[in-house]
């Protein structure tokens, strides 16, 4: 049951005499901030009082008038200028926290209309390192999915590969020209990242120093005008207009910085491969290396023999690189329908809105045009090449016929929100007006610097390294040998590995699902696995507290369900934990609002805080009272299996003790 739902069902009855939208209004209903004036408070009548054109308290007392709360709740009071505030009652609390030993949903009820949501998501570009980036994607949308399942809805998880885009181009010219055919044998993917890197650095070398004295000259410029109009601004009497110009002049110094950072970066380019002289010699044979790797792309398409050989050789290995990040990370997916899968059918959809008039010739490519958008959406180039875009709709329209899902997410960094918005206005151009489609959009991961996070090279590239990182700092956080030799028993040396890798991966995922999506965050390894703060670290402690009592007791989670000993709170930290624990249910439906999981990460790191408090004040095996030890122990077993559940829906594991 849902505390927040119930009580706004009462208040839209009391709400029924006073207004024709009593549902409505009845939403503004909200949990307090401070305990002193209950727990939930309605804030809906200050806002009536132009519609109904009465004093809000009196509106207030009227709506107390009429509401049926005496079963779950004490007296409703009016507060200020008309807050409704509503505290629960004891007993309800203890009785509806009782249940939830017997209850798996935890309090979560079936939903009225069970939707049918596909989530597409992760969707890496293979043949090239996993990144950071593509975590936020896994991570989120792993954790939508679960939660969308506990709450009683269908899901349905494809893995849209990045299978056959440039990238493709980019290792086959490289194997043709490159490969160290050892290397290859011995460990594939290892030399394909490298052939990667290579062609990659050498096409971003020739564009560099194609770039780089324009540049210059821009840099220059800026910089120049950027110190005029400060010396300019400062000359100025007039404080006003003194302030304005250096507001301009700001502005310019801080283009004038973007534009010397960009040419730091195409310095870069150039240094890295002019520092090594095989490859700056290696650059000065493949001039034409940009076109000649879309030529192998393009080659592939059109269904090249030896191509599409190769590309058929990479692939599994490919896959089999990302299966270990998944596998690690206890990640699945239902399907993995890659850009390859969709190939077969790309000249058909652009012959189709072709036919349907809704594409058109342009310039010799063909495009939608759309009424709300500066630039069309292209779907095939000149060269006869189709995009991205024409694989997306593709992608939607075998979606439509084939799964039958009410909505669709797609858990894609916001840099492509462009991409999106033209993909759903095509949508209900083309039939598919019924589906709801979003773009569950998210930051970048910035670096201790503030810049976008770069994943380190070397052997154990990208995300896998980082994983390594990870389960390295927990290791040394939390399973420091002076702390974990005074447990007893002692943590056996596969114990504190099992611990470093659950707190290590669980860190990864927790820290990113800790931020709103939409925020960017700074990813920082040692913050993540610290043991204060809200982090993976510190719920697992609370968790493994609630295990240290049973062990203590020599129970366990079944024995204190079957004894069904009533939880009654009476103190404090008794009745808010208890509170808390009801809560899960409205933390899950704010993850599905908003498709953020981060509103299940602040319930969960409150819920383990108030546990901890508990814990401080609330003794379990030494209270006298034998009916206070059994309550408080199925207060224990309770939190343990909402933290429990609650980190699973995130896709992380528990430990047992730490
Ligand atoms: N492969 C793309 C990338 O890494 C993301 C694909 C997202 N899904 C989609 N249907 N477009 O940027």
């Amino acid at each position: 049951m849902q505390i927040a739902s119930l009580l706004k069902q009462r208040l839209a009855a009391a709400l029924a005499h006073l207004v024709d939208d009593p549902d409505e209004v009845a939403q503004m209903l909200r949990p307090t901030q401070d305990p002193r004036f209950g727990d939930y408070q309605a804030n809906c009548a200050m806002p009536l009082k132009q519609r109904l054109n009465r004093p809000p308290r009196e509106i207030a007392q009227q709506i107390v008038d009429h509401l049926q709360v005496a079963d779950l709740c004490h007296e409703p009071e009016i507060a200020g200028p008309g807050f409704i505030n509503l505290r629960l009652r004891d007993d309800w609390i203890g009785e509806a926290a009782t249940a939830l030993l017997d209850d798996s949903a935890l309090g979560v009820e079936p939903p009225e209309q069970p939707r049918t949501l596909l989530i597409d998501f992760s969707s890496p570009n293979v043949a090239k390192p996993m990144h950071v980036g593509h975590i936020r994607s896994t991570v989120i949308g792993d954790a939508l999915a679960r939660c969308f399942r506990f709450l009683g809805h269908r899901v349905i998880t494809d893995n849209h590969l990045g299978d056959w885009g440039t990238q493709f181009g980019m290792i086959i010219y490289g194997y043709k020209h490159f490969v160290d055919q050892a290397a290859f044998e011995a460990a594939p993917v290892a030399e394909l990242v490298r052939l990667y890197r290579m062609v990659n650095s050498l096409i971003d070398y020739h564009s560099a120093v194609v770039a780089l004295p324009e540049a210059r000259t821009t840099a220059e410029t800026l910089r120049e005008e950027a110190d005029q109009a400060r010396q300019a601004a400062q000359d100025i009497e007039d404080k006003a207009e003194r302030k304005r110009h250096k507001k301009q002049s700001d502005a310019l110094s801080r283009r004038a910085a973007a534009a010397a950072d960009k040419v730091v970066g195409l310095q870069h380019k150039v240094d890295a491969v002019e520092a090594d002289d095989t490859l700056l010699a290696v650059a000065g044979q493949h001039t034409t290396i940009a076109t000649d790797v879309l030529n192998e792309t393009a080659k592939l398409h059109q269904g090249d023999p030896e191509n599409r050989a190769l590309w058929d050789r990479f692939l599994p290995h490919c896959q089999d690189e990302i299966n270990r990040v998944y596998q690690r990370l206890d990640i699945h997916f239902d399907h993995t329908l890659g850009e390859s899968f969709y190939h077969p059918m790309l000249p058909g959809v652009v012959q189709e809105l072709k036919e349907a008039g809704l594409a058109r010739d342009s310039e010799g490519a063909v495009c939608i045009f759309l009424p709300d958008f500066d630039a069309p959406m292209i779907i095939q180039k000149k060269d006869g090449a189709f995009l991205y875009g024409t694989t997306d709709l593709a992608t939607l329209k075998y979606r439509n016929e084939h799964f039958a899902a009410d909505e669709i997410l797609y858990v894609v960094d916001s840099r492509q929100s462009d991409h999106f918005d033209k993909l759903f206005a095509v949508a209900p151009l083309i039939g598919l007006g019924h589906l709801r489609l979003r773009h569950v959009n998210f930051g970048t991961v910035l670096g201790e610097d503030g810049k976008p996070l770069k994943t380190r090279s070397g052997n154990n590239a990208g995300l896998e390294g980082l994983l390594d990182d990870a389960v390295a700092a927990a290791m040394d956080a939390v399973c420091d040998p002076d702390r974990t030799a005074k447990l007893d028993p002692p943590l056996s040396e596969a114990e504190r590995q099992r611990i470093a890798r659950v707190i290590g991966h669980g860190a990864i995922k927790y820290a990113d699902l800790a931020h709103h999506r939409t925020s960017d965050y700074r990813f920082s390894l040692q913050k993540m696995v610290a043991l204060e703060g809200n982090t993976v670290a510190y719920l697992q402690y609370a968790y493994a507290r609630t295990q240290g009592i049973l062990r203590a007791g020599q129970t366990s989670e079944d024995d204190v369900r079957k004894a069904e000993h009533p939880i009654s709170v009476a103190a404090d930290a008794e009745r808010s934990l208890a509170l808390a624990l009801l809560r899960l249910p409205e933390a899950l439906q704010q993850v599905a609002d908003d498709y953020a999981p981060s509103a299940l990460v602040d319930y969960l790191y409150e819920t383990a805080r108030k546990y901890m408090v508990f814990n401080d004040n609330c003794p379990v095996w030494k209270a006298d009272d034998p009916a206070v030890q059994a309550s408080r122990l199925a207060l224990v077993v309770a939190t343990s299996r909402v933290i429990r559940t609650g980190l699973g829906l995130l896709g992380i594991e528990v430990v047992e003790r730490m």
